[in-house]
């Protein structure tokens, strides 16, 4: 990255300045950003708001927000002071033209101020359906018609459905060229998922042997233990398909199943990735019940803690038949990968946090072992875990001491937190870093976007068709549906149970 007097000036606009997103993540990741002297020299960050707050008290209430959220939160109070001097406040009405117009007057006076032209950053930390109105008053206003200095960040849902996705892409396009648009996937601002590809192509050691020939299937996790908390009214709307399965599980399974980039051309990487998508089997309308499951949460046990049933959640009916589980076995049709299955889970209220890509090696083509030295012989495994624990496990078969030949699994294992001494940064630090260096390798295209929902679309059209009749239908605190283990089955195999990394817990 550049450091502050190498950058240039930038003024950072977030739409929805005095909300949620901005408190929690863009604000904290922006400050941050400032400690490690990451964010220009001559740098304003403009918060856009209908709400009634002064400029000083939105300052006051940031700051409690970075005290809360950012890694560097603690500083003192000259650090703060020094950074919120960058915050201004522009209360104003989305769809009103004269915001833009003051927007564009401020931006104008600012690079007065400073003599120089500055790259402009417009953020929509805004609900979905402005998505689609901001983007055309800040073309109409000429605020996008500087195709070097300006650009629009986006935050998911990308659309609701194939075709209000496409008709997104489309109003942006009408205003923005691809170049400007940075559409965020949080997930890919994770350390961890970033080091997937960092594995496979700066090692020649696994590579030869991430094929067919040698995988089983490819197991993807991303467990929560939370429940909708405080967002049922947006989350009903969505469910888990679309909250998670189209974009974060999505993006894991390109990067573990994509062909090794050329360079680290963020075209290039983005093309490798689309690539899988198009080669994933569309799973047909009629087989959805057989290649997916979904499922809700009723009321369990979670740490100790008795936690209520989805429909008993803030802002969902209690009829509510959104899916707070799903799970899918994909395909990806091509020579690297042609009958390995790909299974993906995600949902809300499973016994604990966890991430992690599971790679299933296949047995050895002939056992020369005795009998007996095998009865706990299991398949090497390698696991990428993605989080709360950050590394790598490879488990392989070792020979248990002893005068017998005796085969037992043991595993070798990297954990982020004993190899290096600097913690991995919040994702939206590194995103925002990105979006201010104009690096949009880690973003999504909009081929990528419209891809990952034309193959979801038959599920959601099956599922909206047939609705559930056992929901909820699985305990919180336990792994989802009972059904899940199904998917698996049929072809004998079984979702591995999630590693730890240490006994040390962060
Ligand atoms: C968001 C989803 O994109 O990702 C949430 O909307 C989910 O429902 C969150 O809780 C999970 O992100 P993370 O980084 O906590 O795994």
């Amino acid at each position: 990255m550049n450091t502050s007097d190498q950058l240039e000036p930038n003024i950072f606009v977030i739409f929805g300045g005095a909300g949620d997103l901005t408190s929690r993540k863009l604000m904290p990741a922006l400050f941050d950003l400032s400690q490690s002297r990451d964010i220009p020299l001559h740098f304003a960050i403009i918060a856009v708001d209908r709400v009634e707050i002064t400029e000083e008290a939105l300052r006051k209430r940031l700051q409690d927000d970075v005290k809360k959220f950012a890694h560097a939160g603690k500083a003192a109070a000259r650090e703060w002071h020094e950074f919120s001097g960058h915050i201004r406040y522009l209360q104003g009405d989305f769809k009103g033209k004269a915001t833009y117009k003051e927007l564009s007057d401020l931006c104008e006076s600012l690079e007065k101020e400073w003599g120089a032209k500055a790259q402009r950053i417009f953020y929509m930390a805004t609900p979905p359906s402005l998505f689609g109105e901001i983007p055309t008053f800040l073309g109409n206003a000429g605020l996008a018609a500087d195709r070097k200095c300006s650009r629009i960040v986006i935050e998911k849902p990308i659309g609701y459905d194939l075709d209000s996705a496409l008709g997104l892409n489309r109003t942006l396009a009408g205003n923005f060229e691809e170049s400007q648009i940075f559409r965020i996937d949080h997930y890919l601002g994770k350390e961890t998922v970033q080091n997937i590809l960092a594995f496979r192509f700066a090692n020649p050691l696994f590579e030869p042997i991430w094929n067919r020939r040698y995988v089983d299937y490819v197991a993807i996790t991303v467990a929560e233990d939370v429940g909708v908390e405080h967002r049922g009214g947006y989350y009903d709307g969505a469910g888990a398909l679309r909250d998670m399965v189209q974009n974060h599980l999505m993006q894991l399974l390109c990067l573990v199943a994509m062909e090794p980039m050329v360079s680290f051309d963020a075209d290039e990487i983005r093309n490798k990735k689309v690539d899988v998508l198009h080669a994933v089997r569309p799973i047909p309308y009629d087989a959805v019940h057989l290649s997916t499951v979904r499922g809700q949460y009723d009321k369990g046990w979670i740490g100790g803690t008795h936690v209520r049933a989805y429909r008993e959640e803030d802002g969902v009916p209690p009829e509510s038949n959104t899916e707070t589980f799903a799970a899918l076995r994909l395909f990806v049709d091509n020579w690297r990968w042609q009958d390995v299955p790909f299974y993906l889970r995600t949902g809300k209220r499973l016994p604990r946090q966890v991430s992690e890509v599971v790679i299933q090696f296949r047995a050895v083509p002939h056992q020369s072992f005795p009998l007996e030295a095998t009865l706990d012989w299991q398949p090497s495994r390698l696991v990428m875990s993605i989080q709360p624990d950050e590394g790598i496990v490879l488990r392989f078969q070792a020979k248990h001491p002893g005068p017998k030949m005796v085969l037992q699994p043991v595993d070798m294992r990297f954990n982020y937190r004993e190899s290096f001494a600097t913690p991995s940064p919040e994702a939206y630090v590194t995103l925002l870093g990105d979006v201010i260096n104009n690096d949009a390798t880690l973003f999504m295209r909009a081929d990528q976007v419209e891809a990952a929902w034309r193959l979801l679309m038959p599920v959601l059209d099956a599922w909206k068709a047939a609705p559930p009749h056992d929901f909820p239908n699985y305990a919180s605190g336990t792994w989802g549906p009972d059904a899940t283990q199904g998917l698996l089955v049929q072809r004998g195999h079984s979702w591995p149970a999630p590693v730890e990394l240490s006994t040390v817990r962060k």
